[in-house]
């Protein structure tokens, strides 16, 4: 296969519905930042997704926003309005392609199967929010968003974090991961030699964005470019 081919098809998403393979390619997406530590995988993923030209519709819990307060040195604001306008301005989105949606905003897209996104991704991912979508409880949008995802069967990636690891959160991995979900764990590798932190940031955004079909440049591939000197210690 071309490169040029092979760029194509990293662009598309295939589901499998009924038996039947389905292509989508992800131009909407849910991102949800709820309160675990790992601001800075969410921060780079939307910096990631804009430059894709995908349109995000963003939710953010108030425990996510905290951490994002702790994590960074983004002051995002309380309200949906000014974070929305924050994050345009910072990343230079096109106007609308961020829309920031309060914790009861029913009325949203998202909230319902006639206007579900591509694919959604909760990173990062806490527990607690595990637990609720393993649930189904739906009680905040986010959670209803991804109960959307998961029953309209589109693509749902959790980038949970935490450790130890109980039994309760992985049975709850379990169950996502049976329903369809992709469980990944904000887990960076090190065999790419990261010179600091934003090389393990964009270890871990790069695999979600491989997982979403989005063309990235952020890590080379395994047995190409820069990896491959590596051969020699195999
Ligand atoms: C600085 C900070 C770091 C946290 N890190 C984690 C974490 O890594 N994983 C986790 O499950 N909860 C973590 N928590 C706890 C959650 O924020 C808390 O359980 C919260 O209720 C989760 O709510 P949410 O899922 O609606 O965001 C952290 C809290 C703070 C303040």
């Amino acid at each position: 296969m071309e490169d040029s081919e092979a760029c194509t098809w990293a662009w598309i998403m295939h589901l499998e519905i009924g038996g039947k393979a389905m292509v989508r390619k992800v131009t909407t997406l849910g991102l949800a930042i709820t309160g675990a530590s790992g601001a800075p995988y969410a921060l780079r993923l939307l910096e990631c997704l804009i430059e894709a030209q995908v349109k995000v519709y963003l939710m953010i819990s108030k425990p996510g926003q905290i951490v994002i307060g702790m994590e960074t040195d983004l002051k995002l604001g309380g309200r949906p309005s000014q974070i929305q306008q924050t994050l345009t301005e910072r990343l230079a989105a096109a106007p609308g392609q961020i829309s920031v949606l309060d914790r009861d905003q029913w009325t949203a897209p998202v909230a319902s199967g006639s206007g579900v996104p591509d694919a959604m991704v909760i990173c990062p991912c806490t527990t607690g929010t595990l637990s609720c979508v393993a649930s189904g409880t739906s009680r905040t949008l986010l959670e209803r968003a991804a109960d959307v995802v998961l029953k309209e069967r589109r693509r749902l990636i959790a980038v949970v974090r935490e450790m130890p690891l109980s039994e309760i959160h992985l049975e709850h991995m379990l169950r996502l991961a049976r329903m369809g979900a992709i469980i990944m764990p904000a887990c960076p590798g090190f065999y790419h030699r990261p010179k600091g932190v934003t090389d393990l940031v964009d270890f871990v955004v790069a695999r979600i964005l491989d997982h979403l079909g989005i063309d990235q440049r952020l890590m080379p591939r395994w047995g190409l470019g820069s990896l491959a000197e590596t051969d020699s210690f195999l």
